[in-house]
């Protein structure tokens, strides 16, 4: 497996193998894997000739109070697991070699980031776009595998690919969760025993929404209002939102005619967790 700390050394790399005529997946992440990681890993090594795994803990997508000095960080155990599921190649940048002085050029969406995480983290997308501009110009791959559990993080992506025309297949991978039901997360190490428990409001939230609809309610008023007090009797639980919305615009949606996106993001103390699922009351 190799390992490529500078932008110039990896795209040396990637464009030998585009050269030999193979493919090249890429699974973006901030490190201190989790089984989320490895199935998107997983998924992509499968796929195509060549994986790379970029690890970079991206301070642009976090605001000034979030957890950027305290990220987990793990790299041992994260290259121990790479190389187990045969990654081609590590890119471990600093965060001087992928914003070097002076740097200017941020990538910005128009409406996608106005909703749901976006509202309570105004900088985060902009730093995710830049960041995910600047590893596709660097690894150069055909595909690239994001996690679900990021929903609109993955939506813009998606976006974004269309609208600068990076020829890449963006991939979303399935939520990967705990035996219990709670979605796998790096903030899940922040978790105290007692919030650890409430963080199960999330995931049994989508559950008892799924069942709301199955009984046939459509009024999305009722329904979040019935989760809000769900979720507001787990201890320490705080919603930052739980929305029903459409799953390309974002917007909130009045009535669940077809697809609707659930998603919600919940503190505890200082830790935030999201989750998300999409409902059709077809099904
Ligand atoms: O999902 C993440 O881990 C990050 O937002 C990403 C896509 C690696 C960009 O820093």
């Amino acid at each position: 497996m190799e390992i490529f700390k500078k932008a110039s050394e990896m795209q040396a790399w990637s464009r030998q193998i585009i050269k030999q005529g193979e493919t090249i997946c890429l699974v973006p992440t901030m490190g201190y894997f989790h089984k989320g990681h490895l199935s998107l890993i997983e998924k992509g090594k499968t796929l195509y000739d060549r994986l790379v795994v970029s690890i970079f803990v991206n301070p642009t997508q976090f605001g000034e109070n979030e957890d950027l000095d305290s990220y987990p960080v793990d790299l041992d155990n994260d290259l121990c697991h790479a190389e187990r599921l045969h990654t081609d190649a590590v890119f471990l940048p600093s965060k001087n070699e992928m914003y070097k002085e002076n740097f200017q050029a941020y990538v910005e969406l128009a409406n996608l980031p106005n909703h749901l995480c976006g509202l309570s983290r105004p900088v985060h997308f902009k730093g995710v776009a830049t960041i995910v501009t600047k590893l596709f110009n660097i690894v150069m791959p055909d595909a690239a595998v994001f996690g679900q559990k990021d929903y609109q993080q993955l939506r813009i992506i998606r976006q974004m690919t269309k609208d600068l025309n990076f020829d890449i297949k963006i991939i979303g991978a399935p939520i990967v969760r705990e035996d219990d039901g709670l979605a796998m997360s790096s903030r899940n190490a922040y978790l105290t025993p007692k919030q650890r428990e409430s963080g199960l409001c999330l995931s049994k939230s989508i559950e008892k929404a799924k069942a709301m609809i199955k009984l046939g309610e459509t009024d999305a008023d009722i329904i979040l209002n019935k989760i809000d007090v769900f979720i507001n009797s787990f201890e320490k639980a705080q919603i930052d939102y739980a929305t029903l919305c459409d799953p390309e615009t974002l917007e909130t949606v009045k009535g669940i005619k077809g697809k609707t996106l659930f998603a919600l993001a919940v503190n505890f103390g200082k830790t935030r967790l999201i989750d998300n699922a999409i409902l059709d009351p077809e099904q």
